[in-house]
């Protein structure tokens, strides 16, 4: 058993699609793909979003799901939440890796619980990320890049 963080998870690589810009009304903009495929890694995880045109690779909060506090049976989306930097990563190509489950999806009664669990989750990921070898830290430059 190996209970070393993984670098080397799930990994989902696309072009950053629209969302409907409710998570910047959250407090938690995020940047999207549409993911197909097993319902198995839909649920809350900590990873990383890596932009392949600059290398940089970022702490993320991840859902994978359908958004079901919003939506009866909403299309499966992958959502990054990048934290501490707000950077508009639309029509870029990224490639973005789980780590970690955090949680299963939940369908919140209402917005307010949503985004109190988000807040939960984005320092779980801070812990994760703190995690020596959970990113692959020593592959990156002082501006997160990837050396
Ligand atoms: C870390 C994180 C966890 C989330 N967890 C859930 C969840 O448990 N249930 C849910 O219905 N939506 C969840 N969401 C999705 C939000 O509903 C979604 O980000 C929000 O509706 C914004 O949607 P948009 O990207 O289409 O603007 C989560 C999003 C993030 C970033």
């Amino acid at each position: 058993m190996n209970s070393e963080p993984s670098t080397t998870g799930p990994t989902f690589t696309g072009v950053v699609e629209h969302g409907d810009a409710r998570g910047r009304q959250l407090g938690f903009p995020t940047a999207n793909l549409s993911v197909s495929g097993p319902a198995a890694l839909d649920g809350v995880w900590a990873g990383t979003v890596t932009t392949l045109d600059d290398g940089r690779m970022l702490p993320a909060a991840i859902s994978i799901g359908r958004r079901t506090t919003f939506y009866r049976r909403g299309s499966r989306l992958l959502e990054a939440h990048l934290l501490d930097v707000d950077v508009d990563l639309y029509g870029r190509e990224i490639t973005v890796r789980l780590g970690l489950l955090i949680r299963r999806q939940i369908r919140f009664t209402g917005v307010e619980e949503l985004v109190r669990q988000i807040g939960l989750d984005v320092q779980e990921v801070r812990s994760w990320a703190a995690i020596p070898g959970a990113i692959a830290i020593g592959s990156l430059d002082a501006d997160g890049r990837a050396a």
